[in-house]
Parts: structure tokens; C-alpha cells; sequence
């Protein structure tokens, strides 16, 4: 046995968390690296074993009641050793006192429950190419939601999203391989969504909309703006979002649990069509 240590990762340690994930078969977006760092710079942990990175996890404080734990990775020939249950430790120290959020592959949600997690709901993995855009609702344009004040866009998510999380949105949102899209109709926006380059197909998220019809036309300007197989991550507590998925042409692909430990967050589950990441919520 040498000596394992468990430490911040910095940015190379993050392209080698994003690398781990990929061997897992996990889809990343390309560039998400970015604005994840952003979100909390001092929410991704490395373990090295006398020196080596072995394991790593993500334990990303959102405001003061929020926390979202992902990146739960040991290298293949160094577990069932207990690395994974320091990591998780030290991740779950890092959001004492708060809510804390994951999304699990299912044969880590038994473990999760003995950790006092609860599922919530299935996200639902959508993949497909989207049938082409029809005509937009009466009132409704799409335009570039870099055009729109960020303070409106910010408050748009704060809809969907337990916390705020501007410094990460900011990035999130403008980085320059991604698109990212509004419905706007009475200078409101009434759908918001990014679609950005991945390992795998192109990923779609966050998607909001405010009805259906809005949902389904932002997900096709979203596909026609970066066109190739896309995939995006349903909430599966909002039934209108997988009816839009099937209407648009997407296929089911898989499931993962989105679980909480502590009081499950009040999000606006019925504007709610596709969640912004599995690693950060
Ligand atoms: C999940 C993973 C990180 C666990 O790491 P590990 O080093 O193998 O885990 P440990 O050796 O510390 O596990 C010790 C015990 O604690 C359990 N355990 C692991 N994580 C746990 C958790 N978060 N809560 C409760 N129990 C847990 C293990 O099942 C094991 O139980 P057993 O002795 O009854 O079999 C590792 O298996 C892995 O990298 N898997 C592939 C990536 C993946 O699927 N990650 C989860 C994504 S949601």
C-alpha cells in the first residue's frame, strides 16, 4: 500500500478528470472544463497514490444551500481498495450543511441511498437528429441570447436551477464552440437553451421553455445551428418534455438518478426539458 493523498485538482487535472469520464463512457462536452472550473474552482478533488492520480470527484458549493457531487471515478484497477469511499468523504465534507444533488449511473444507486441520497427523478438520455424546424408560434423570435442583458438570462435559470450561478452561466454560455439560443416573445424570454460540441453526439443543455411548442421549436434552431446527432438529458418528471423529445424525432438512449440528500429543491419542473450537465446539475 503507498500513500494516497487527496488534493485540488488544477486545470490539467481537470482535462484528465474530463479524459477519466470519457473511458467510462460518459458523453463530456468539449469544452466544459471551462466554465466548471468557473462554477467553484475549489470543487474538484484528485487522489494520488505516492504521487499518481488514481481517483477524483466533484464537490461544486452553489450560494450558501447547494452543493452538486459528480466526477465519482477511481481508476479500474484500483478499486473496491476504499479510495472511492475517501474520495466521497472528503467530497461530502466539502457540502456539509447543504443540499447536495448527483446524478448516478444505477448501479451506484444503492450505495448513493446507504449515503442518505433519495432518488427524485430519471433522467432520461435522448438522442437523435432533430426533424427540421417548423414555423414559430405567433410572436415568438430566436435570437442569440448574447444579445439579451445577462441579468435576464441569469434570472431565467435561477427558474431551473436551485442557485445562482452566474460566473458559471457567463462562461457556460458564451464560450465560442456553443451556441446558445432564446425564445424571446414581448421582450421576455420564454425559452432558453445551449447546444455545444461532445465526445460523443453534440449535447443540448440547459433546455427551458415556458410551454411545449416553445420547447420543441428552440431544441430544433438549437439542432439546426450545429446540425448532427444531438443528445440531451430529460427530466423525466416533466412528461411534456418527453412527448417533445419523441415529436422532435429523439430516441431513447438510457437513464441515469437525479438524487438529493437533504430537502429536494423547488424548480419549475414543467418549464423544465433538459438538465445543464450530469457532472455539475
Ligand atoms: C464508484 C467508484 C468510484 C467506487 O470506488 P471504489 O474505490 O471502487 O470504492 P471503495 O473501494 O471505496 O468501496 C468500498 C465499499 O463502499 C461502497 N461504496 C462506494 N461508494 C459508496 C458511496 N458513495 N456510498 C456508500 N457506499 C459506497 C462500495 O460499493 C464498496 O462496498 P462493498 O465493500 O460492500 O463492495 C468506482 O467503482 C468507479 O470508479 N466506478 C466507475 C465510475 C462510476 O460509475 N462512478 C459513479 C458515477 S455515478
Amino acid at each position: 500500500m503507498g500513500v494516497f493523498e487527496i488534493g485540488n485538482a488544477g486545470s490539467r487535472d481537470l482535462a484528465m478528470m474530463t479524459g477519466w469520464a470519457v473511458d467510462e463512457g460518459w458523453n463530456q462536452g468539449l469544452s466544459d472544463r471551462i466554465p466548471f472550473a468557473a462554477a467553484d474552482p475549489h470543487g474538484f478533488l484528485v487522489g494520488r497514490l505516492d504521487g499518481e492520480p488514481v481517483a477524483c470527484v466533484s464537490a461544486v458549493r452553489y450560494g450558501a444551500d447547494y452543493g452538486f457531487l459528480g466526477y465519482y471515478i477511481v481508476r479500474p484497477e484500483l478499486r473496491g481498495q476504499g479510495y472511492g469511499m475517501r474520495m466521497w468523504r472528503a467530497a461530502m465534507e466539502r457540502l456539509e450543511g447543504r443540499t447536495v444533488g448527483l446524478c448516478g449511473v444505477f448501479a451506484q444507486q444503492d450505495n448513493y441511498r446507504k449515503s442518505g441520497f433519495q432518488a427524485a427523478w430519471d433522467a432520461v438520455g435522448f438522442v437523435g437528429t432533430p426533424r427540421p424546424a417548423g414555423p414559430l408560434p405567433d410572436g415568438v423570435t430566436i435570437v442569440d441570447a448574447g444579445t439579451l442583458p445577462f441579468a435576464e438570462l441569469a434570472a431565467y435559470d435561477r427558474r431551473f436551477f436551485p442557485a445562482p450561478r452566474d460566473a458559471f452561466l457567463a462562461t457556460w454560455t458564451t464560450l465560442p464552440d456553443r451556441t446558445t439560443l432564446a425564445a424571446v416573445q414581448d421582450g421576455r424570454i420564454r425559452a432558453l437553451g445551449v447546444i455545444r460540441p461532445g465526445s460523443g453526439p453534440i449535447r443540448i443543455g440547459p433546455l427551458y421553455a415556458d410551454t411545449p411548442d416553445l420547447a420543441s421549436a428552440l431544441l430544433r434552431a438549437l439542432g439546426a445551428a450545429m446540425p448532427g446527432e444531438i443528445t440531451v438529458d430529460v427530466p423525466e418528471a416533466n412528461a411534456d418534455a418527453i412527448a417533445v423529445m419523441e415529436e422532435c424525432g429523439l430516441r431513447e438512449t438510457g437513464r441515469m438518478a437525479w438524487m438529493y440528500r437533504g430537502e429536494a429543491p423547488d424548480v419549475d419542473v414543467p418549464g423544465f426539458y433538459g438538465v445543464t450537465s450530469c457532472e455539475l446539475g
